[in-house]
């Protein structure tokens, strides 16, 4: 589909160019499908704490931050200084470095549930580790997820992420949607998809198949299904639950470890028995991290002389991301989390100004220094009820390249905000007037859609 909004810039040749040298060498001219954009991809020459600048000479404000990752905006002076000096001592070993170690002791030390934990090199990596740990652990081969959320590209972790209308079946018993063509039947079958917060349905589900069952897996505030938080009676059950029946209860705290101190775990009663680590926690650089209890995390030990799960990884624990990571961990601390969630919750007060300023129907879900805008009017509760039609995502698009085009803002195109540290208010001021301009927009087409859900 063709922007609405074709590139303004005089030079946006550019960008134009590379994408036509793309083309020819990269699958769709991109090694992410995330940044594509019609009519093709901008690509970045620089960026600076909040602003990016793009080939075409183009500075925007970035409210996505590399999907979550950059907690402290980007090129941070002083992770900078601290990779720019690991770099000259070497980027990678068969070895390990001590960063590694006083890395681990920084990260155990924010939560008492990361009694150990281990390095690997992205969320998807920590998602199918952890997995494979719970069955290693429970000798068990099932998981349960919750329909819609995303974990990732492990086939079993990706099931049900994409499920739409025409195949997720009955909320008794939603389908085993697969991602990706060819995923194999066995694969659909080890996954127990969950309706995210219905108890009863849930429990139901896991009854079913309960002597299988390794490990239910949570992401507390998972985007995809519409960045609300699970309930602490949702979580409490499936916790009482997996202690019945010999499963673990793990969590995905890849995107949401930035929302407390230490992470979204600490707003729940019951804890996890091991959680997936990833994004912020690399400091801009790639990693992955899983953590918990030391009695589980036991079968990755070589000590062990009946070794549960041999793992490895060339880039595990690689000195320049737990470099980064360090410095970036240590700048979030305590004070640096209730100042970004205070920004956060003023930006969604001005947006919901915004949307009363433009009378149209939308809601905001989202929990600390991230949030999501819904065009409905009542903010759903269900993967189901923040399903985009074809129809919504068309308005959603057109407002996020107007925001990209116009306004010199990037949002995520889900129209989630995930904030950093180098925000300002100023910057909160210039998302909300240019939201207020965005929903004025497209509002004709709200209305000629009468879109009241
Ligand atoms: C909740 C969640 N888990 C896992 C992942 C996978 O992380 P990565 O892209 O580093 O593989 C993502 C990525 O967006 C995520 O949002």
């Amino acid at each position: 589909m063709k922007s609405q909004f074709p590139n303004q810039n005089q030079n946006g040749e550019t960008s134009k160019v590379i994408y036509d040298r793309a083309v020819k060498v990269l699958t769709g001219g991109v090694s992410r499908n995330t940044i594509f954009r019609n009519p093709h991809p901008y690509y970045a020459a620089s960026a600076n704490g909040s602003y990016i600048k793009d080939i075409d000479g183009i500075e925007r404000l970035d409210f996505a931050n590399n999907m979550a990752s950059l907690i402290h905006g980007h090129s941070h002076p002083t992770i900078i200084n601290a990779v720019t000096s690991q770099l000259q001592k070497g980027t990678a070993f068969t070895m390990g470095s001590e960063v590694e170690v006083s890395f681990a002791e920084l990260l155990t030390s924010r939560s008492p549930e990361f009694e150990k934990i281990r390095f690997m090199n992205s969320g998807t990596e920590a998602v199918m580790t952890m997995i494979k740990i719970s069955r290693a652990f429970t000798g068990k081969p099932k998981i349960a997820k919750a329909e819609g959320a995303y974990h990732g590209t492990y086939d079993y972790a990706e099931m049900s992420q994409t499920a739409n209308p025409d195949n997720w079946g009955e909320i008794d018993k939603p389908n085993a949607v697969p991602v990706v063509q060819g995923t194999p039947q066995g694969v659909m079958d080890d996954v127990i998809i969950y309706p995210f917060n219905d108890i009863e349905r849930t429990i139901n589900l896991l009854d079913q198949n309960a002597d299988q069952i390794a490990c239910v897996l949570i992401d507390p505030i998972p985007h995809r299904v519409g960045l609300f938080p699970a309930t602490n009676e949702f979580v409490k059950a499936i916790y009482n639950w997996t202690r019945k029946h010999n499963a673990l209860m793990v969590f995905d705290e890849v995107v949401t470890y930035r929302v407390n101190y230490s992470g979204a775990q600490k707003s729940y009663t019951a804890k996890p028995d091991l959680t997936a680590l990833g994004k912020i926690i690399g400091g801009g650089f790639a990693i992955g991290a899983v953590a918990g209890k030391s009695e589980i995390m036991q079968v990755l030990d070589p000590r062990q002389t009946f070794l549960r799960h041999p793992h490895s990884g060339t880039f595990s624990a690689n000195p320049i991301s737990t470099t980064a990571g360090r410095i970036a961990m240590e700048m979030y601390d305590e004070q640096a989390v209730l100042n970004l969630n205070a920004l956060t919750k003023i930006a969604r007060k001005q947006i919901e100004e915004s949307i009363k300023i433009a009378d149209i129907p939308v809601s905001i879900t989202g929990v600390g220094s991230m949030f999501r805008l819904h065009f409905k009017e009542k903010a759903p509760t269900s993967y189901r009820e923040a399903y985009q039609t074809k129809e919504t995502k068309e308005i959603i698009n057109d407002l996020i390249d107007y925001l990209f085009f116009e306004e010199n803002i990037i949002m995520i195109n889900t129209c989630s905000c995930m904030f950093a540290t180098t925000l300002t208010q100023k910057n909160v001021d210039r998302l909300s007037e240019a939201l207020l301009n965005g929903f004025n927009l497209v509002k004709p087409k709200i209305e000629q859609l009468n879109l009241t859900l």
